[in-house]
C-alpha cells in the first residue's frame, strides 16, 4: 500500500488518484472515510468536538485502512501527529509511506482560504508547518518535492523511486 503524507496542499489527493490509476488499485482518502463514517464534515467535527477528537477518528480510520487490501492511501496533513498513527505508519510492513513535500508559500497558494480546512484558520499555521517537517520525514521511506511540478510528473517519479511499487 502506498501511503501519501504531507502538508495540506501537497497534492496528496491529486497525485494519489493518478498513482492508483497507474497501479490499478483503489484510491482511498482518510478524510473522506472519516466524513462518510461519521456523516459529518471535517470542519464540523473540529468545530463541535475539537482537534483531539478528530485525531482519534483519524487514527481509527487509518488503522482500519492499513489492515485492508492494497490501495493508494492519502492521509490528512496532520495524521502523523498522533503518536499511535505515527507508530503504525513506521511499523506497518504493508505501508510504503511517501512524503510529498511542499513549500509553505506554495501550500498556502494552493489551499489558503479553504474554509473546509480548519487548520488553515489558525494564527500559528506557519509554526505548525515548520513543526511537522520532522514528523513527515520520520514516517516516510521516500521524500518527493512537489513545488512547481505537475502531478503526473510527481506520480511517475514516485513509481520510479519507490522500491516496493
Ligand atoms: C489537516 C489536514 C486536512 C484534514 C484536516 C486536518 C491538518 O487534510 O485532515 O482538515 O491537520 O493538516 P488535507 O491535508 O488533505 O487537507
Amino acid at each position: 500500500m502506498i501511503v501519501l503524507a504531507g502538508f495540506m496542499g501537497a497534492g496528496k489527493t491529486t497525485v494519489g488518484r493518478l498513482l492508483a490509476d497507474k497501479l490499478g488499485v483503489p484510491f482511498l482518502d482518510s478524510d473522506q472515510v472519516i466524513e462518510e463514517r461519521s456523516g459529518r464534515a471535517i470542519r464540523d467535527i473540529f468545530a463541535a468536538d475539537g482537534e483531539a477528537a478528530f485525531r482519534e477518528l483519524e487514527h481509527q480510520a487509518i488503522a482500519g485502512l492499513l489492515a485492508g487490501p492494497p490501495a493508494v492511501l492519502a492521509l490528512g496533513g496532520g495524521a502523523a501527529g498522533h503518536p499511535g498513527t505515527r507508530d503504525l505508519l513506521i511499523s506497518s510492513s504493508a505501508a510504503d509511506v511517501v512524503y510529498l513535500r511542499v513549500g509553505y508559500e506554495e501550500a498556502l497558494a494552493r489551499v489558503g482560504g479553504d474554509t473546509g480546512r480548519p487548520m488553515l484558520a489558525r494564527d500559528d499555521i506557519a509554526r505548525v508547518y515548520a513543526a511537522r517537517q520532522e514528523m513527515y520525514a520520520a514516517v516516510a521511506a521516500l521524500t518527493v518535492d512537489t513545488d512547481g511540478r505537475a502531478p503526473e510528473d510527481i506520480a511517475s517519479d514516485i513509481l520510479t523511486r519507490m522500491p516496493a511499487a
